[in-house]
């Protein structure tokens, strides 16, 4: 089975947006300048969100006027309401995220509006998008558990999934936003999508909270999605959602399903580099589950060379 997977870089955002240490935009352009050169065709770089509630994206437009240009990758944001979508207008955004999640206290704590107000809202900021011909893709955050409400009812995300669907997102992403879910939840849950709305519409973000995340990755490639969020060395948390650890580690998801027979584009080592970069900006180490195992690579290689 050789199939492309489309690996989503949300570092930028995802990750970033949860450091104690400000980074400069000069900084987050030279890492994502360094995820480009390793391959990766999707990334979402930031969110137009109110500066307030997330200080660490406020240099959004500033950001997407600096892009490195290249044809073949997927420059993304978050948007959360007709505010949002006008400034990543104005930026030049063409592709664009909105963000709902599948229980209320959630949709509070994370946007200040109630579920219903979250569904019309990105309802028509979807509609809005999709006239200015921009790609539109949903979230559907707390997918399995939320932090406050405990275990999310699966009918209830196939509900949300379907209208945001109905509303003009091409793309609804799956988000475990505190990392909860299990391999068979998450094979069922993915399963049941991509029979209402066809695997090639699904994407997956998983956080590594308990470990794993890969088995869901893995469970939802058995469901048939094949599009992925994951951040580089494992960065990144939620500010709204107590508890929620890091994304699952990109170079987890690419090494697994390379040598499963799947194709992500990623050049490992040149994502380690872009890895190292990213752990000087941040100040403390990063790395997913293949770590250890990767700098034992390097150790045999070292000693392979000096022998
Ligand atoms: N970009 C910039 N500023 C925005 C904005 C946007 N997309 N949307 C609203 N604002 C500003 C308003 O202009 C207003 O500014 P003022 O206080 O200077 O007048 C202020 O934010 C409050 O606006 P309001 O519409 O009352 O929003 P709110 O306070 O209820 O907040 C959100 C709603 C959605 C803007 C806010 O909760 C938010 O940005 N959340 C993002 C959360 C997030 O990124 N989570 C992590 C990713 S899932
Ligand atoms: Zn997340």
């Amino acid at each position: 089975m050789t199939e492309q997977v489309l690996i989503n870089e949300v570092g930028p955002r995802d990750g970033l947006q949860n450091q104690k240490t400000a980074i400069s935009t000069t900084d987050k352009l030279a890492l994502i300048k360094a995820l480009v050169d390793a391959g990766l065709s999707a990334i979402e770089v930031s969110s137009f969100v109110s500066p307030k509630a997330v200080p660490q994206m406020a240099d959004a437009d500033a950001l997407f006027a600096q892009l490195p240009a290249r044809e073949r990758v997927r420059y993304s944001a978050l948007v959360p309401n007709l505010r949002g979508l006008e400034r990543a207008l104005a930026a030049g955004v063409r592709e664009i995220a909105v963000v709902l999640s599948a229980t209320e206290t959630m949709n509070q704590r994370n946007i200040n509006m109630s579920l219903e107000r979250a569904v019309a809202v990105s309802a028509e900021t979807l509609a809005a998008a999709a006239a200015a011909g921009l790609r539109c893709k949903a979230y559907v955050a707390v997918a399995f558990t939320c932090p406050f409400e405990g275990a999310v009812d699966a009918a209830v995300v196939r509900r949300l999934a379907a209208q945001m669907h109905a509303s003009g997102a091409t793309e609804i992403v799956i988000a475990d936003t505190i990392g909860a879910a299990d391999p068979r939840a998450t094979g069922r849950l993915m399963s049941a999508l991509a029979g209402d709305l066809g695997a090639a519409q699904l994407a997956a973000h998983f956080h590594d909270t308990r470990g794993f995340a890969l088995a869901n990755v893995w469970a939802s490639v058995e469901a048939g999605v094949r599009k992925f969020d994951s951040s580089l060395g494992g960065l990144g948390g939620c500010p709204f959602a107590p508890g929620a650890a890091g994304n699952v580690a990109t170079e987890d998801v690419v090494l697994m399903l390379e040598q499963s027979g799947l194709r992500t584009g990623v050049d490992v080592p040149a994502l380690r580099r872009a890895i190292a970069f990213a752990e000087q900006l941040v100040g403390h180490p990063l790395g997913g589950r293949t770590t250890r195992w990767l700098q034992s690579q390097d150790r045999r290689a070292a000693a392979t060379t000096s022998n």
